[in-house]
């Protein structure tokens, strides 16, 4: 392989810089030149593509958002704008792909390879930490760390008010950043899509923590689960205390990637770079127990990834 190309998509997440300079700088080592591509699959069928050089990746490992930039490619979505990707890759000599971005991505990837027979590898970039055949996907570790900064700060304002704070994470539909900042943040209830829950119960709980002399709380709603001012109003009307919510909403995406994402994303840029220049194809590149690992697409997209139950029985323990 001479030349291969990189392009982040879908949702950005802090950490895709460190993925993108993972890549180029690993293939660079090995002689293979690398093109990027802007705005993913969109600006691949727009033929959207530089030189990246080792120099062009310098300064980017602390940076949130993406350089590549990103986008949500409908046309990519259908087998005639991937047929124009792939004349686009086949005419400017590049012979091999690295994707990175969440399983909406991934999907995209998987359709270039078993349509095209084109080499893809991909690696997991998203916030929601819902990517299954890795223990952790860029940009979780950072978005959780905004999460809790945001928590602790509305913790001081719900204390001194005496009130009750919903506040409202992304993640799409999983729990995952709920729960990990709900455990963090010390939060009295987190409701999170994939398990049932009762607004009754959460209002009992809030009451006889009040009358152990809890005088504040803290319920972390995961967008998918509710909307936390249907939430707020209903712990109000139900309970008579004083209520607030916050919608943490995109700034969750932004912001300089933790240690953790930045050496993740590193790895896993690297890793899958070297995997396809040394002939692996169709495959995504993740974590488990820490050890790099790579496992095929048809596997990542037909498995589900589930919150550990255990976390969450551990945030109602905490919160007695
Ligand atoms: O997948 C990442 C994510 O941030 C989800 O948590 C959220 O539901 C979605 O993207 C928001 O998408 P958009 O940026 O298109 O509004």
């Amino acid at each position: 392989m001479k030349r291969i190309g990189v392009l982040t998509s879908g949702g950005d997440a802090p950490g895709m810089n460190a993925a993108t300079r993972g890549v180029v700088r690993a293939a660079i080592g090995r002689g293979v030149e690398v093109f990027g591509f802007q705005h993913g699959f969109r600006g691949l069928i727009g033929n959207e593509l530089f030189r990246l050089e080792s120099k062009d990746v310098s300064g980017i490992i602390t940076q949130g958002g993406t350089v590549l930039r990103t986008a949500r490619s409908k046309d990519f979505m259908a087998f005639a704008g991937r047929e124009q990707a792939m004349q686009i890759l086949t005419e400017n000599g590049i012979e091999g792909l690295v994707v990175i971005g969440g399983d909406g991505s991934l999907a995209g990837a998987r359709k270039l390879h078993e349509e095209f027979d084109f080499p893809v590898m991909g690696v997991p970039g998203s916030i929601d930490n819902d990517i299954p055949g890795t223990d952790f996907s860029i940009g979780f570790d950072t978005a959780v760390n905004t999460g809790l900064g945001a928590i602790d700060r509305i913790r001081d304002t719900a204390h001194s008010h005496d009130r009750v704070f919903v506040i409202e994470v992304m993640g799409r539909r999983n729990g995952f950043i709920a729960v990990e900042v709900g455990l963090a943040g010390g939060a009295e209830a987190v409701l999170i899509p994939e398990v049932p829950y009762s607004l009754l119960d959460v209002c009992d709980n809030l009451r006889s923590m009040r009358l152990k002399g809890k005088r504040s709380s803290i319920v972390v709603v995961a967008e998918g689960a509710a909307r936390a001012v249907d939430v707020k109003d209903f712990i109000q009307k139900n309970t008579g205390f004083e209520a607030r919510y916050l919608v943490l909403g995109h700034m969750q995406r932004g912001g300089s990637p933790t240690a953790f994402d930045r050496v993740l994303a590193l790895r896993l840029g690297a890793f899958a770079a070297n995997r396809l220049i040394s002939g692996f194809r169709g495959e995504m590149a993740g974590v488990d127990g820490g050890k790099l690992v790579s496992h095929p697409l048809s596997y990542v997209l037909s498995t589900e990834r589930m919150v550990d139950p255990e976390k969450l029985l551990l945030v109602e323990v905490m919160a007695q």
